[in-house]
């Protein structure tokens, strides 16, 4: 296709004319059929809905498609209208318009749906097994209209997935406010998802899936080294490190996929578990994973070798995470790390598969006998438990990785609540990890991706990032000192570590002043050619973006983790002090329901606006998180603000004072 027709069909929106119908592509990899969820008339309402998309006189041929597409994948996609154009992140000048931020959005959509980076490309999803950037391809193809037709006084509203339509705004005004999944909390169970999803009237876009800012595993790989190296600390002794210490987990998937690779950048040995053939393999061929291993008796002679011979190596294990901890056990081999990143978000439709029955079998069971299907999930997660509970016993070090694992083990009756009764027997990573030694400090996962494509503009902007990174760390207190380390000794493998899968992304944690201190050097060499325009994001995942008590806000021990005003600030406060475009959604990363989590994305194009934009943007989204863990008496964060109020004059925050415990214990 050239790039005439290319931005032809972008700009054509949905055809007037019916498009042809392409084949089903079984070479990839498809969404599960999703439950059954509606009445006979709400499948009208659902086929109406559908509809709306299309002129009167082609829906003759379109119902009967579309009720065909429910029944088959229990929702409607609208294939038919997927377009021939190939999806992955051009160089922005490619792309149709009158707007380079709605052009950079643009790019970030493409990334989102690329074949090498989502999980399920024909259904929209990017990763998480239900994270979607859209419902179905007609809300793909009148977005992209949108933008390529908006000019920057307009503002183009999405309703989970669909593109209201644009309105009159300003330049300093978001191009495109995203809302995923924003329901009344009455309606917010996993089984209202599936009934407005199937309805077509609301989505789950995860964190980055719907706000387009995924970034491939990268994003991932980079949290989990942190993850593992501050882990390994934990448990090492001075200096000991991780070599020749074993950790176990499960996932090969969107997020989960990037374990293996983080554990070789820690330095150890580790076996991650998938059921999906397909994943496993594809992962193993991406090299993310070193080697592949279908029998059990040949995982545990690997694992002794590899233990032995302090070999860095990470080996897939093709089949159920239940069987590697259990038969690890039999067989008495000593895992110093473990976790778990199957999808528990979504337990009942794919994120966590049975043990003892083939992936096929479950597939259909979970379809056609759900309550079957939920009672087999709930069988396996009190046996997973168990296994993981006596290699604690042993001394195994087990963390929750923020994908609900502990919350629908406790649901299943397993054996993992503290003896209080209250709090799980084991700690959330946050809780013991990223909260105090991140989050706390402001430090959270920065990312940005060139978007010319080209790899030279991320070699340069690695090298203008690290030297931010090497000149702060100089100045900066001992608190926060080994944070940049790391992520200094991370950006300086990165080229070496192949990271890049799709855009051309970079990801590294830093704290308020980093990250304006980063964004502002590649403002500046934008300006002067050296690069061409930067987009600037983060996970949702983060200081100030996510109000989980699971998860991100794990570590707020004031009784408001269960609140969401942070979240809700976040993004209101990123829309008017320049953010290109905001998100806010219900249940990225643990479920629908269970979290608010917002974020942003910022284009930079060497201007004095986007250079005034970022100052007071960056600033904001991530002293937002800190104040409230302040008021929550974190110590670290106390710490944080007070230094970020030193160097602003204009930030004045409220401090909570500390009430003396055995006043308080006198009372009650
Ligand atoms: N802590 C974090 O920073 C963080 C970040 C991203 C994702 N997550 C969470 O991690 C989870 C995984 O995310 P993802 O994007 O990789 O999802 P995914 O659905 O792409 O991958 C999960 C994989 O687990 C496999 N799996 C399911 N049950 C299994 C079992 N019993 N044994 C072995 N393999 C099994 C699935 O086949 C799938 O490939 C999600 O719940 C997500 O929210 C956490």
């Amino acid at each position: 296709m050239t790039l005439e027709e290319f931005q032809n069909e972008i700009m054509e929106g949905i055809p007037s004319e019916l498009p042809t119908k392409s084949e089903y592509d079984l070479n990839l990899n498809h969404a599960p059929k999703r439950k059954e969820i509606l009445s006979n008339d709400e499948k009208k309402l659902a086929l109406k809905n559908a509809l709306r998309y299309f002129p009167v006189e082609l829906h003759v041929v379109l119902a009967p498609e579309f009720a065909e597409e429910m029944k088959q994948f229990g929702r409607i996609y609208m294939l038919r209208y997927k377009p021939k154009h190939k999806m992955y992140a051009r160089n922005i000048e490619e792309y149709p318009g009158k707007s380079l931020q709605a052009k950079a959005i643009m790019l970030m959509i493409q990334n989102n749906l690329d074949h090498a980076v989502a999980q399920h490309p024909d259904e929209l999803i990017t990763y998480g097994g239900n994270g979607a950037v859209f419902q179905n391809w007609a809300q793909y193809r009148l977005c992209m209209q949108y933008l390529s037709e908006m000019t920057d006084e307009q503002t183009l509203t999405i309703y989970s997935g669909h593109p209201m339509g644009l309105y009159p705004s300003h330049k300093d005004a978001p191009r495109v406010i995203v809302t995923n999944g924003m329901v009344i909390p009455n309606y917010s169970k996993p089984d209202d998802w599936e009934k407005f999803n199937a309805l077509g009237v609301s989505q789950y876009g995860q964190m980055t899936a719907g706000s387009y800012m995924y970034i491939g595993p990268q994003g991932i790989v980079h949290g989990t080294t942190i993850t593992l190296l501050n882990g390994g600390r934990k448990i090492s002794k001075e200096g000991e490190g991780l070599a020749g210490k074993l950790f176990v987990t499960a996932g090969l998937g969107g997020m989960s996929g990037a374990q293996p690779k983080a554990a070789n950048i820690a330095g150890c040995v580790s076996v991650t578990a998938e059921v999906n053939p397909k994943a496993t393999y594809t992962r193993h061929s991406q090299g993310w994973v070193d080697e592949v291993i279908t029998d059990l008796d040949e995982l545990c002679t690997r694992v002794h070798k590899a233990k032995e011979n302090k070999e860095i190596v990470s080996i897939a294990y093709q089949g159920n995470i239940v069987d590697v901890w259990e038969k690890f056990d039999e067989e008495n081999i000593y895992i110093d790390l473990g976790s778990d990143q199957t999808s528990l978000h979504n337990p009942w439709a794919g994120g966590y598969y049975p043990v003892g029955i083939s992936l096929e079998q479950a597939n259909e069971m979970m379809a056609n006998e759900p309550e079957l299907f939920k009672e087999k999930i709930q069988e396996t997660l009190r046996r997973h438990a168990d296994a993981v509970n006596k290699h604690t016993a042993k001394g195994t070090y087990f963390f929750d990785y923020g994908n609900a694992f502990l919350l629908e083990a406790s649901r299943a009756g397993a054996d993992i609540m503290a003896e209080d009764g209250i709090n799980f027997r084991y700690p959330s990573y946050v809780q013991d990890i990223m909260g105090p030694m991140c989050f706390d400090y402001g430090f959270g996962p920065f990312r940005w991706v060139c978007a010319t494509g080209k790899t030279e503009d991320l070699e340069t902007t690695d090298r203008i990032a690290c030297e931010v990174l090497e000149e702060l760390m100089n100045n900066s207190p001992k608190e926060i000192q080994q944070q940049m380390a790391d992520n200094i000794r991370w950006i300086k493998g990165a080229q070496e570590n192949k990271l890049v899968v799709g855009s051309q992304a970079r990801i590294l944690y830093a704290d308020a002043e980093g990250r304006v201190k980063i964004a502002a050097a590649f403002n500046e060499a934008i300006k002067d050619g050296t690069i061409g325009p930067v987009v600037l994001g983060r996970d949702h995942h983060d200081v100030s973006g996510t109000d989980s008590p699971y998860r991100e806000t794990s570590n707020i021990y004031d009784g408001s983790s269960f609140t969401a005003d942070m979240a809700i600030q976040n993004v209101i406060g990123d829309s008017f002090r320049g953010a290109t475009w905001v998100s806010i959604h219900n249940g990225g990363g643990v479920g629908w329901g269970e979290v608010i989590n917002g974020g942003f994305g910022m284009l930079l194009d060497g201007s004095d606006d986007a250079d005034r934009r970022l100052r007071s943007m960056l600033f904001w989204d991530v002293n937002n998180g800190i104040s409230r863990r302040s008021w929550a008496r974190n110590d670290e964060a106390v710490f944080a603000i007070k230094r970020a109020m030193e160097t602003e004059p204009l930030l004045k925050v409220t401090l909570p004072n500390y009430a003396d415990d055995d006043l308080i214990n006198s009372i009650y």
